[in-house]
């Protein structure tokens, strides 16, 4: 997939035309917040629409016939890259909002590993897993590393994503977390979408902190964490919390510090085992990611609050796990709930919001409506990016995806095959070769 524009040029007027779906994810019941419940279904829907936009943003959303009637459009129908959808279906770009994209080796020794019966934590213990990540990228330049993140997004947008969380935490050093950092935004600088970029240097404590865990988080709260937000280079500090990971405490005294220092927090939980929830909402999390165990209590907490529970299904399929996060259990009790490929070298290696949905709805019981909400404006709440991301409307980014569909039910239908046609991302355009 190719850009057509550097993203230092003000991108110019576009007019996508004779969309046969347009799903714009307007709210129908103008209720504010994340997407609950029934509001998952509502996607906005309309037939033969239009989406003009220009400077990088939404001006209107219409019918098509209105479309070439505005004046506007009609005194500069020359200057204006017309875009003839044929029916195609038109959606918000995905909001990927959990991806590990910093890293420099597939685990292929321990795919083959899990194909003969050893577990993720087994895995782990006997030298592979995160662990095993961490050299490559210690090794590794800032220009490599930034190569890599580019390819990564550039394959993305191919599928239809426009905006990309993405986590350093496969260095766990100082200098290694901080080079991750600059690296995913000097790739950020040359891709036209939109990047939020996280640290997570609590991953898992590294080989030469095994006994004494404190003195490691010490560093992630005293070193990496201030110097992330002095510098600028992060929005977020994640923690892995669960067995073999961090504990609840460590991850505690991590939001703490990045509360002090103004960075929001977001967290791995309940991947491996329950973690108690309620307590670290006093943090207001931005979103709580997996969720594969998690209380009757917490989920009754978090359907009264605003912290998204982000569920990446490609890790349990990729780890061959019989069972998924219960996203029906969740949705049913008002939870808001987001998609996201957890895209990483250990249990996700993809980046297709599209495979994430289908499974998704083969495997969880979602309906592709509810899959298409928890993957843009769900995204977009767990980024806390509302006021720019998520739906298709006056005034915010110029983020759209064209799949050649006749009808949205099928993006996670045809799985395995990408039929995203054209991306647009922040009003540049990235069409297939
Ligand atoms: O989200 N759970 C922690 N982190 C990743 C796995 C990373 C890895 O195995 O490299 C995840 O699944
Ligand atoms: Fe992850």
């Amino acid at each position: 997939m190719r850009n057509t524009r550097a993203k230092t040029e003000t991108p110019k007027p576009l007019l996508l035309a004779n969309i046969g779906q347009l799903l714009t994810l307007r709210s129908q019941s103008g209720h504010s917040g994340p997407r609950r419940g029934r509001e998952l279904n509502e996607l906005g829907t309309m037939e033969g629409g239009a989406v003009l936009c220009n400077a990088g943003k939404v001006v209107s959303v219409g019918t098509t016939k209105d479309a070439l009637r505005d004046p506007w459009v009609k005194k500069r129908r020359k200057q204006i890259t017309e875009i003839d959808c044929s029916g195609k279906v038109v959606i918000p770009g995905f909001v990927d909002s959990h991806t590990h994209p910093v890293f420099v080796r597939p685990r292929l020794v321990d795919f083959e590993k899990r194909i003969e019966g050893a577990t993720y934590e087994q895995i782990a213990s006997a030298g592979g897993g995160i662990r095993s990540s961490l050299e490559g990228v210690r090794s590794a330049t800032k220009t490599a590393l930034q190569e890599k993140v580019l390819q990564v997004l550039r394959d993305m947008a191919a599928h239809g994503t426009t905006t990309v969380e993405a986590k350093s935490g496969y260095g766990l050093t100082l200098e290694s977390e901080i080079k991750s950092l600059e690296a995913i935004l000097e790739a950020a600088f040359q891709w036209p979408g939109t990047v939020v970029s996280t640290l997570l240097g609590a991953h898992v404590v590294p080989k030469e902190f095994q006994d004494c865990s404190q003195k490691y988080v010490e560093i992630v709260c005293t070193k990496m964490i201030p110097q992330a937000a002095r510098r600028k280079l992060a929005q977020f500090v994640d923690v892995f919390c669960d067995k073999g990971a961090f504990t609840a405490d460590e991850t505690a005294q991590i939001f703490e510090s990045a509360a002090k220092h103004g960075l929001k927090v977001r967290g791995h939980m309940g991947q491996l085992t329950e973690t108690a929830l309620t307590p670290f909402l006093r943090f207001k999390p931005a979103s709580f990611d997996h969720m594969d165990h998690v209380s009757d209590a917490d989920i009754s907490r978090l359907s009264e609050s605003d912290t998204v529970a982000t569920l990446v299904p490609g890790a349990n399929y990729f780890l061959g796990l019989k069972g998924y996060p219960d996203a029906r259990r969740l949705i049913d009790a008002g939870v808001p709930v987001a998609l996201a490929t957890d895209y990483n070298p250990g249990t996700s290696p993809t980046i297709s919001i599209p495979m994430a949905m289908s499974l998704a709805c083969t495997q969880m019981k979602m309906l592709p409506a509810e899959a298409i909400s928890a993957a843009t404006i769900n995204g977009a709440w767990a980024l806390k990016m509302t006021n720019r991301k998520g739906t298709i409307e006056a005034g915010k980014d110029a983020d759209l995806a064209v799949f050649d569909v006749k009808d949205y039910r099928e993006i996670p239908y045809w799985y395995g095959v990408n039929r995203c046609s054209m991306t647009i991302l922040n009003g540049v355009i990235a069409a297939a070769d």
